[in-house]
């Protein structure tokens, strides 16, 4: 194929690297925050009773879904959108709104694909400097222009596990001009211990131009099912609902997301997993010196101060996938997802005995 039948900026868009999934048995994977314990069961059950209606098309809209999160949620069904992961809602999101060389602000060393649906919607992408590895929301604010259309925040932060808080993200917004549209990713929201964590729902409910993006990949144990929300004013869901493929949710999707909401056994074992993790975590690096972030996620982020990518290396030799932040622009970090008891014991072993 000819070099100019494709479109410029896919020429500069490197392929997304995932982290890596182990290839035997016995190897331990903490490189992508997935649930440590696996699906929600009662999901397993919903989607094994679906399948007998795999020949009929799933509902457009993921309706019963809607339903269910706009009762938890204490909104109408028509402020939220779901997607295939809320990867998908960021990608409506751009195609919806954005308009060729408009600006999305994007904090740097971020999860990549804000930079990518921007760039792929030809949208310009202005990145800006994480403070202390933290969001710098008076940088962010003073970064704002007349051609700014979006601005991404990402709370709890991948990869550094910190959070904006109330009262911070509170003026914040009274910074950003209401015809700008900003995106919080809270990807991680439901493993949060701060008492100051702010209430972004609140703010759809009084009209702000916010959309919260959510997602059933981790806490919920679904990474492999697909399943992501947005929630959002009502005419802002309205727009994104017509730039949407019918069927982007598939009907073992919807169900079993539908499920895992109500599975509370499996949610407070995941919780308390993760809380109980976290504290064994950071004892232990503080045993053998390495510094960390504070995390209200189910992962740390590590300043190993050396080739994260030649650690990656050597701890895969030992059996532990771990996330090498090089691709994310800290090529001396590591993001370690918090796992079971064993896992996190196994990796600090393994850790251990290569510093
Ligand atoms: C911050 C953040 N947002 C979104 C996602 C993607 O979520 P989903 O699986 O729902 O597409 C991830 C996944 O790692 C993430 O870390």
């Amino acid at each position: 194929m000819a070099e100019d039948f494709i479109r410029e900026v896919i020429k500069s868009i490197p392929e997304y690297i995932p982290g890596k999934t182990p290839t035997k048995p016995g190897i331990i994977k903490l490189a992508s925050n997935e649930n440590p314990f696996g699906p929600s069961p009662k999901a397993l059950e919903a989607i094994a009773k679906e399948s007998s209606r795999l020949h009929v098309y799933p509902d457009q809209k993921s309706l019963l879904l809607r339903e269910a999160l706009a009762k938890k949620l204490r909104l109408a069904d028509n402020n939220i959108i779901v997607g295939n992961g809320s990867d998908e809602i960021m990608q409506l999101a751009a195609a919806t709104f954005l308009r060729p060389g408009e600006e999305v602000i994007i904090p740097e060393n971020t999860f990549s694909l804000y930079n990518f649906f921007a760039k792929i919607f030809d949208g310009q992408p202005k990145f800006v400097p994480l403070k202390n590895n933290e969001q710098d929301l008076d940088a962010i604010a003073a970064a704002i222009t007349p051609k700014t259309k979006m601005i991404f925040l990402c709370s709890p932060h991948n990869p550094t596990g910190t959070y904006i808080k109330s009262k911070a993200l509170e003026d914040f917004l009274k910074k950003v001009p209401d015809k700008i549209l900003l995106i919080i990713d809270e990807a991680y929201v439901e493993f949060v211990e701060a008492k100051d964590f702010p209430d972004t729902i609140k703010y759809v409910r009084k009209g702000k131009n916010i959309l919260v993006l959510r997602t059933f990949s981790k806490y919920y144990g679904l990474a492999g099912l697909r399943v992501g929300y947005g929630v959002s004013a009502k005419d802002i869901v309205g727009y994104m609902f017509r730039a949407k493929p019918p069927f982007n949710v598939n009907r073992l999707a919807q169900a079993g997301a539908k499920a895992a909401l109500g599975d509370k056994d499996f949610l407070k074992k995941t919780y308390a997993t993760n809380v109980e993790g976290k504290k064994y975590l950071c004892v232990a690096l503080d045993k053998v010196g390495l510094e960390y972030k504070k995390t209200e996620s189910n992962f740390i982020f590590i300043n190993v101060k050396r080739s994260a990518d030649d650690l990656f290396l050597q701890m895969m030799k030992q059996g532990v996938i771990i996330r090498p932040l090089t691709s994310f622009g800290l090529p001396d970090a590591i993001r370690v997802s918090i796992g079971t008891q064993e896992q996190n014991e196994k990796f600090v072993a393994v850790l251990s005995s290569l510093l």
